[in-house]
C-alpha cells in the first residue's frame, strides 16, 4: 500500500490505454503486460499500461477510461495503490447540504463555508458539494457541484463518494424519513458518514449520564421536569437554567434564580431585550412559564447554574471548535471566548455578547493562571468529545462544546453542537485557526476514506 500525489492528465486519446511517467511507472513497478484496474469512488476500470518519458508523477487518461469510471477533472489528487494491480484516484469526498437560493449560492448561506473547503481541498482529492436529489441511488451516481478556478460552480456527475461530510442545515430536514434513510443507505454501502444529526441537549446529557468521566464536568441536568424537579434544583443551586433541547443561539432560555429573602427571578430575552421579573412565590413563577410554554415541560432542559468567572461584570464562555484528525484523535481546532451583553442570560454574538481570543479573556479573569487554565480545559474538552463519541451510536468528526469556567477554575460543558457554526472564526486574531479546521476536515476525509501512505 502507497500514497502518491500524482497530476492527471486528460488524453483525446480513444483507447483504453494508460500512459504513466517513468518514475510513477517504476515507483508502481507497473510492466506492459500488466493490466491496470483504476478506481474512482466505487467505479472500476481496467486498462492497460505503457510508460511514458517524462519527469514526476504523471498519468494520462484517454476519455474512454475517464468516463467510465467519472473523474471529474484534470489535475493532482492523490493515488492510492491499493494493491499489485490497482490503484484508486481520490478521495472523492461529497459535502451533503440544501439550501438553495440561486446559482450562485446553491447552499445557501453555507456556499461560502462549503467553497472554502473545497478549496482546501484541491490538488489533493476531489471535494463537491451534494444536497439530497442529486443522488441517483440506482445508478450509483451523484451530480455534485465542483468549483471553477474563478468561484462558479459547474455540475458533473461522480460516483458515490468515498466519504460524506453531513451539513445539511435543518433540524427539520434531518428528522424527514428521506434523510434518514439516505444515511442508512451511505452507511449499508461502507460509505463512512459524519455527523449523523444535529444533537438535542438532553439526549448529549443522556448520553453521558453514566459516564462518570464526562459527569465531572456536567452540570446537573433533569429533561422534561416537574415543577417540583425545578423548585428542588432552585433550592440546591439557588440558580438554574431553563433551556429547550432542541434550541440553539440563545432562543427560548431562561435564567431562573431563588434569592430566599427576596423571591424568585426570572430573567430572559424578549423581542430583543432582555428581561426580568420578580415572583413573591415559586407558584407564581410556575403560572407564569406554564402560561408561556405549555402544562409539561417536556420539550426543556433544567440545568444547574454554573457561576461563570466575569469581565465587567458579564459572565465569560467559550466555544471549542474540535475536530478529529489524520489519525483519528480528537483535536481542537480553535477557540473563541465570549462575553455576555449586559444583562443578557447568554453569551450569544446576537444577543450583545463580543468575541474575544481565549488568550486576552483568560488574562483578565485568571491573570498569570491563565495559560494553566486554558490547557486544562483543552484536556476537559477532549475528554468530553471522546466520551460522546464512545456513547454514541454514530461516526462524530466534529463538533462544537460550549464550555464555562467557574470562579474555581473548574471546566463544566452546557452544550455540544454537532453542527457547530463558524462565527467564532471571523474574529481578525483566529483567522488561522479557521483554516486549521478546514485542513481537520480534510485529515480526517483522507483518514476516514483510508486514502494514507504506508507509513502514516
Ligand atoms: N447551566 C448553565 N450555567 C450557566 N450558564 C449557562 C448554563 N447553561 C447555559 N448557559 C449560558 O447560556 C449559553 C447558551 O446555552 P446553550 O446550552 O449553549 O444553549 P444554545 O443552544 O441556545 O446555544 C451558554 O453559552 C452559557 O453562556
Ligand atoms: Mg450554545
Amino acid at each position: 500500500m502507497s500514497l502518491t500525489l500524482c497530476n492527471v492528465h486528460f488524453s483525446d486519446k480513444k483507447d483504453r490505454v494508460v500512459y504513466v511517467s517513468g518514475p510513477l511507472y517504476r515507483s508502481l513497478k507497473l510492466s506492459d503486460k500488466k493490466k491496470l484496474q483504476i478506481k474512482l469512488g466505487r467505479e472500476t476500470v481496467t486498462a492497460s499500461v505503457k510508460a511514458v518519458k517524462r519527469e514526476g508523477n504523471h498519468v494520462f487518461l484517454s476519455s474512454a477510461l475517464r468516463q467510465q469510471i467519472r473523474v471529474p477533472k484534470s489535475g493532482n489528487v492523490f493515488m492510492l495503490h491499493a494493491s499489485e494491480n490497482e490503484v484508486q484516484l481520490g478521495p472523492l469526498v461529497g459535502i451533503l447540504s440544501d439550501g438553495y437560493v440561486s446559482s450562485s449560492l446553491p447552499f445557501g448561506s453555507r456556499t461560502g463555508f462549503i467553497k472554502d473547503l473545497i478549496r482546501i481541498g484541491e490538488k489533493k482529492a476531489y471535494f463537491f458539494g451534494f444536497t439530497p436529489k442529486d443522488i441517483n441511488w440506482s445508478q450509483e451516481t451523484v451530480n455534485g457541484y465542483f468549483l471553477n478556478a474563478d468561484g462558479s460552480w459547474y455540475r458533473k456527475t461522480v460516483p458515490l463518494p468515498d466519504v460524506v461530510y453531513n451539513r445539511l442545515p435543518s433540524r427539520k430536514a434531518e428528522t424527514g424519513s428521506y434523510i434518514s434513510s439516505l444515511r442508512e443507505r451511505f452507511v449499508r454501502k461502507g460509505i463512512p458518514f459524519f455527523n449523523w444529526s444535529y444533537f438535542n441537549k438532553s439526549d448529549v446529557y443522556k448520553l453521558l449520564d453514566k459516564d462518570v468521566e464526562a459527569l465531572r464536568h456536567l452540570p446537573e441536568s433533569v429533561s422534561g421536569p416537574s415543577d417540583a424537579k425545578i423548585k428542588e434544583l432552585l433550592e440546591k443551586h439557588h440558580f438554574v437554567y431553563f433551556k429547550p433541547s432542541g434550541g440553539s443561539l440563545g432562543a427560548g432560555i431562561y435564567r431562573l434564580t431563588y434569592q430566599p429573602k427576596q423571591g424568585y427571578f426570572a430573567r430572559y430575552r424578549s423581542g430583543g431585550k432582555n428581561v426580568l421579573l420578580r415572583f413573591g412565590t415559586f407558584q407564581a413563577l410556575m403560572r407564569t412559564m406554564h402560561a408561556r410554554h405549555g402544562s409539561s415541560f417536556g420539550g426543556y432542559v433544567v440545568q444547574q447554574g454554573i457561576r461563570l468567572v466575569e469581565i465587567e461584570g458579564c459572565p465569560l464562555d467559550f466555544r471549542f471548535h474540535m475536530h478529529k484528525n489524520g489519525r483519528n484523535e480528537w483535536v481542537t481546532a480553535g477557540i473563541g471566548a465570549k462575553k455576555a451583553g449586559k444583562g443578557s442570560v447568554t453569551t450569544h454574538i446576537k444577543n450583545g455578547g463580543v468575541l474575544m481570543t481565549p488568550g486576552n479573556a483568560l488574562s483578565r479573569t485568571f491573570g498569570s493562571q491563565a495559560g494553566e487554565v486554558l490547557e486544562k480545559a483543552k484536556r476537559v474538552a477532549v475528554k468530553m468529545s471522546e466520551a460522546i463519541e464512545r456513547n454514541y451510536p454514530h461516526r462524530l468528526g466534529e463538533l462544537g462544546l460550549d464550555l464555562g469556567i467557574d470562579k474555581d477554575g473548574e471546566v463544566w460543558m452546557f452544550e455540544a453542537n454537532a453542527k457547530p457554526g463558524r462565527s467564532i472564526f471571523k474574529h481578525p486574531a483566529l483567522k488561522p485557526e479557521g483554516r486549521a479546521s478546514l485542513e481537520y476536515i480534510l485529515e480526517h476525509c483522507l483518514y476516514l476514506s483510508r486514502f494514507r501512505g504506508r507509513d502514516s
